[in-house]
């Protein structure tokens, strides 16, 4: 008997395929993206393993609804749309997609950070609306990034490999963490300080720490006091590390240079959200990891640990 798994969007088909060899396979494939909640719970009475996106919220309610659950798969490495401490409870294992998206992440955060400083989404739409009318020395003029001073706040994987290509710049690199990386500290030059220290004399500040109880609302109106007035914000993490009110406050009072974020409270962001009304704030339909290699390289490594599961073997990637 193959076991039941569910997959909560459409994916590639010849990624899908030969997960046929272990699995009979229902798959959400209707025209409206998001599969209705009370679908989703419908769908899960009887399957064994569950594929989901970060949108999914995979939660005690969604756990009731599927008593023969043994395995969840998220395409992501953020977690947090998944009650890890509910499966376990369960006996229920969980994967993810660690290591295959670092690099296309780092790359798209320097990407925002120059699009932010340099002001570049704003030119376009200054050149598309006809306003360049001629050159002048101090038209559309952003901030320098070589020579400034980044802050990393969360030095995982993806905060290193922002850190490595910040180096490039000639930044200064100061970083926050749980932890000390005393190895990287030596290895680049990378200078630790409290989050205080931080926000004080960045340049550049960058979130890149996970969504956790310790995390939620970490970026708050103090925090964001505690700036330089013409620094930029970059989240490519979590919407709730910040809280978006209290930014929005803040670069109303004029405060902040630019903020870039691919991440929000609530995903899609409401269109009147007030953030969207500010020229200096550049939002993004969480892309950090959207290159087709690496889109590709983690739904493989989905495949790799459903394949495993399927042939009786240990999930690879799993989260403890
Ligand atoms: C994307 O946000 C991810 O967690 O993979």
């Amino acid at each position: 008997m193959k076991k039941k798994l569910f997959i909560t969007r459409k994916f590639p088909t010849h990624i899908v395929e030969p997960l046929k060899e272990y699995y009979d396979i229902e798959q959400w494939e209707e025209e409206e993206i998001v599969i209705p909640r009370e679908k989703l719970l419908a769908a899960v009475a009887d399957c064994e393993v569950l594929w989901v996106t970060l949108a999914d919220q995979v939660d005690e309610e969604l756990l009731l609804h599927a008593p023969n659950l043994k395995l969840v798969t998220n395409l992501a490495v953020g977690f947090n749309n998944i009650d890890i401490k509910a499966l376990r409870k369960r006996g229920i294992m969980a994967t993810n997609t660690p290591g295959v998206l670092t690099n296309t992440t780092a790359d798209f955060v320097m990407g925002l950070l120059l699009a932010t400083a340099r002001r570049i989404p704003e030119s376009e739409r200054y050149l598309r609306e006809g306003k360049w009318k001629s050159w002048y020395p101090m038209q559309l003029v952003g901030k320098d990034v070589s020579g400034a001073t980044i802050g990393i706040i969360g030095m995982g994987r993806i905060g290193q490999a922002v850190a490595r290509r910040a180096k490039g710049f000639d930044m200064k690199i100061l970083y926050n963490n749980r932890r000390r990386r005393h190895e990287a500290e030596e290895m680049y030059g990378f200078e630790y300080v409290s989050l205080e220290d931080l926000l004080q004399q960045s340049d550049y500040v960058v979130i890149m720490t996970p969504y956790n109880n310790d995390t939620v609302g970490l970026i708050g109106a103090e925090e964001l006091a505690l700036m330089k007035d013409d620094a930029v914000l970059i989240n490519a993490s979590r919407g709730g590390i910040i809280d978006e009110n209290a930014l929005y406050e803040t670069l109303k009072s004029g405060k902040l240079w630019a903020v870039g974020l691919d991440v929000f409270e609530h995903e899609p962001i409401a269109l009147d959200h007030p953030l969207l009304t500010l020229p200096n704030v550049l939002a993004l339909p969480h892309i950090g990891s959207a290159s087709l290699q690496t889109r590709t390289a983690m739904l493989m490594l989905n495949v790799k640990a459903l394949t495993a599961f399927g042939q009786g073997k240990a999930p690879s990637n799993r989260i403890d």
